[in-house]
């Protein structure tokens, strides 16, 4: 009897694990979140990964960008992303710095010619003021955003170049259609989630599981929103406190993202509240 019980004890053992090798695999991306950095794109991930047909990847991966990981190849790339199990159909990394690399667009669309593309915006002068106080955080001495701006060569400034969407989206529609890139609204991302997330979910071809009751805004974390799950909200290196720049910087920048912004509009087709 004994040696019965031990019997059907080990079968169910290599059983379960042979057929956990069969359904929890990893897959190379059916979605990737390109950027933009700053932009939003931690928050939209970590929303996304809630769902149970999604596996995301807690990790940027920089595997197109990276002359170090490039040449490692696909294998490599896929041995990268989270396990997925039979549920999850769609496996989703961020990394937002593909957007503004050369290399990107056209390697990205060799090797993985259908893959959805998911690229969050938000008004350039936030996103650049978000990206200096990142700099600044690990940079005491950095001198203030109003002394950038107002140097001679401030727009050649990266924090202030990446906010010029137009130039690095032309590259990417030179490689891709316009249908197989999803546009988010990175402020509405904050205003109301379950907007941005409802059409992402559509994009994904998944159900719309993320809704608006899985919400809700902390108010110690400047507002921001935060979803109904343990460890919900972003860590303390999302939603920093921006300094206020002059009247003075705001309008040179308006002036400066004019022309850019109108150029993403007709390229992107979209029209969001702040372009
Ligand atoms: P700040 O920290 O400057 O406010 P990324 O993840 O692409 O680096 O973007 C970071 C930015 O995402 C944050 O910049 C913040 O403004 C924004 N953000 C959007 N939704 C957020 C959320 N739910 N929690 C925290 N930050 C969020």
């Amino acid at each position: 009897m004994v040696l019965v019980l031990i019997i059907v004890c080990v079968l169910s053992t290599i059983l379960s694990s042979l057929s956990s090798e069969v359904t929890n695999t990893k897959h190379l991306p059916q979605a990737i979140i390109i950027g933009v950095k700053k932009c939003g794109t931690r928050a939209l991930l970590k929303f996304l990964s809630v769902h149970p047909a999604i596996a995301a990847s807690s990790t940027e991966i920089h595997f197109f960008d990276s002359p170090k990981h490039f040449p490692l190849g696909l294998d490599w790339y896929r041995n990268q992303m989270p396990i997925a199990d039979t549920k999850q159909h769609v496996t989703i990394e961020k990394t937002p710095h593909y957007f503004v690399d050369k290399r990107t667009p056209k390697r990205l669309a060799r090797l993985l010619p259908d893959v959805k593309l998911i690229l969050i915006l938000r008004d350039p002068i936030i996103r650049a003021i978000s990206d200096y106080v990142q700099i600044k955080n690990r940079h005491e001495s950095y001198p203030t955003f109003d002394n950038f701006v107002s140097m001679e060569n401030f727009t050649k400034w990266t924090p202030i170049r990446i906010g010029c969407y137009a130039i690095y989206l032309r590259r990417w529609l030179k490689y891709f259609p316009l249908e197989q890139i999803h546009f988010v609204d990175g402020e509405n991302l904050i205003h109301r989630p379950w907007e941005e997330l409802e059409s992402v979910q559509r994009f994904l071809n998944v159900s719309n599981h993320i809704r608006e009751e899985d919400f809700y805004f902390n108010m110690e974390k400047r507002g921001f929103p935060c979803i109904r799950q343990p460890n919900g909200c972003l860590g303390s290196s999302k939603g920093r406190q921006h300094p206020t720049i002059s009247g003075q910087t705001r309008e040179k920048l308006k002036h400066l993202y004019s022309n850019c912004n109108l150029q993403l509009k007709q390229l992107a087709q979209i029209d969001f509240p702040w372009l």
